[in-house]
């Protein structure tokens, strides 16, 4: 973990309120799954640093792609190129890698698509299923449908790409003619993620989520990312973000 300051070299909307953040950048190595804590200003306003699912990092370049939810990224989505941001990371845990033979799907709904899209880029397998509100939500389409090795399946809630339909729904479609061993990876709102696993668990399928929570530190010392699972309270950003989908208590 580094506390980099890190000179933007793109920001750009590429869809309805959502950004491809692009900055120059030196870890040492990352994990699809893994996320940055990101300082926007040195000012006290916003005060904490926003947690953001990592991309991308190649080639000392790490991309970030967010949503405008707040007074934080919306003062994100307002720096230029050549200004400077301080990224804390790659904090928590990644994905685990599948075997050879392990058949490969992802879920990813609404703003978890970033530690998807990275997995499935990193992975070059599989089948990608993504949902979205509408067309004007889905950002990187031309990106996503030309990923090597990866099958993708766009749905949205109101049909404006992609058949109408839920992306947990689709899964099932998906995995029903799968083969053993197989595994679902999902990042996405807690009631898709629940649905995928249990849908995963079904069928004998291993499944693993990434968990979205509000963070303050990011590294483990506030306790304010906590979630229950069968061994107990677990901090998100630490423990997780990506869990065995068995291990959680869904609510
Ligand atoms: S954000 Fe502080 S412990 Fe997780």
């Amino acid at each position: 973990m580094k506390d980099l300051e890190c000179q933007i070299v793109s920001n750009q909307m590429v869809c309805e309120d959502t950004y491809l953040l692009q900055a120059c950048c030196d870890f040492e190595s990352w994990k699809p799954g893994q996320f940055v804590m990101v300082r926007i200003n040195d000012s006290f306003e916003p005060f904490l640093r926003r947690p953001l699912g990592i991309l991308a990092y190649h080639e000392s370049k790490l991309e970030l792609l967010y949503k405008v939810v707040g007074d934080g990224t919306r003062c994100l989505s307002l720096k230029k190129p050549g200004e400077i941001i301080a990224v804390l990371g790659p904090l928590g845990n990644g994905f685990r890698i599948p075997a050879g033979d392990e058949q490969v799907t992802y879920v990813a709904g609404g703003a978890g698509l970033p530690p998807i899209l990275a997995l499935a880029e990193h992975i070059k397998k599989g089948t990608l299923i993504i949902g979205a509100r509408t067309r004007s939500n889905m950002p990187l389409l031309t990106r996503i449908q030309s990923i090597t090795g990866v099958e993708t399946l766009i749905v949205t809630d109101d049909g404006s790409i992609g058949p109408k339909a839920l992306a947990a729904d689709i899964l099932e479609e998906v995995i029903q003619d799968s083969h053993l061993p197989g595994i679902v990876y999902a990042c996405g709102p807690p009631a898709m993620l629940k649905k995928t696993a249990l849908i995963s668990q079904a069928k004998g399928l291993a499944c693993q989520v990434s968990l979205e929570e509000r963070m303050a530190c990011g590294f483990g010392v506030c306790t304010g990312c906590i979630v229950a699972t069968k061994s107990g309270n677990q901090r998100v950003c630490r423990e997780g973000p990506v869990f065995e989908a068995a291990q959680i208590r869904w609510s």
